[in-house]
């Protein structure tokens, strides 16, 4: 019993200094970049949510901001945090996008989408003047692909047919369930995330897979961040530009 407690103290002290971790990076991302008056992007995640926390505040404490949400997640939060959203189609453009990753390697380049929404986080940030990755340092790696897999987003229609179009490149397509049903994003597709040793030509891939009928979008964000905030377990945050 005792032991267990330990270990359960242990569990939550690791957790909530992930959490600080998360929101140490994303408070520093929105006082760095966000101005008043600025069209600003909000990312979805668990690191981004503090993004949108403190855009929250700085919209409470007078700023006009407009937003425009990459998911429906963070729309709902936005809307009870009193931010005004827009659709982005009614902007010219968005000055600067806060958004998490999975993987960042030492190049800027990025694994997105185990929160489920790549597909709008791609076309935010490729309306983005500029696109500031937040991470905590877990999420740097040498290479694309060595700890997470890559989301692939899917059409319903035939979606194991385009699996074993995946698979064909070298990985493991495992369908990404919720309750036991195939997860739905936002654009009403599936998701599979796809597990490779490790990606040794993010490009080449990508262009593979952009070509398999039935995929929507892929994880892979190549040359979109131009900065990536790193926040480290002593609390400092670095930035890779
Ligand atoms: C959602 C994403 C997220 O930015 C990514 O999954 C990181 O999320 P978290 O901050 O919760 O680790 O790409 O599609």
């Amino acid at each position: 019993m005792i032991n267990n407690h330990v270990i359960a103290d242990k569990v939550m002290k690791e957790m909530a200094s992930e959490l600080n971790l998360k929101k140490v990076v994303a408070e520093k991302a929105v006082d760095d970049y966000v101005k008043d008056g600025m069209t600003v992007g909000l990312g979805t995640g668990s690191t981004s949510e503090y993004a949108v926390r403190r855009v929250g505040e700085l919209v409470k404490n007078g700023f006009r901001l407009k937003c425009v949400a990459t998911s429906e997640r963070t729309a709902d939060l936005a809307q009870r945090l009193g931010i005004e959203l827009c659709d982005l189609n009614d902007v010219d453009h968005i000055d600067v996008t806060i958004d998490g990753a999975d993987e960042v390697d030492p190049a800027k380049q990025l694994i997105k989408g185990l929160g489920g929404a790549l597909l709008r986080e791609k076309i935010v940030a490729a309306a983005s003047l500029a696109e500031v990755i937040i991470v905590d340092s877990s999420k740097l790696v040498e290479k694309l692909g060595v700890k997470t897999p890559l989301p692939v987003e899917v059409v319903p229609y035939g979606y194991k047919k385009t699996a074993y179009a995946l698979e064909s490149q070298g990985c493991k397509a495992k369908l990404r369930m919720s309750g036991g049903i195939p997860f739905v994003t936002d654009a009403g597709n599936y998701i599979y995330d796809c597990k490779f040793e490790s990606i040794e030509s993010p490009f080449f891939l990508e262009s593979r897979i952009d070509v398999i009928p039935g995929v929507v979008e892929n994880g892979l964000f190549l040359n979109t961040a131009d900065a990536v905030l790193v926040s480290h377990p002593d609390g400092t945050v670095t930035k890779i530009v």
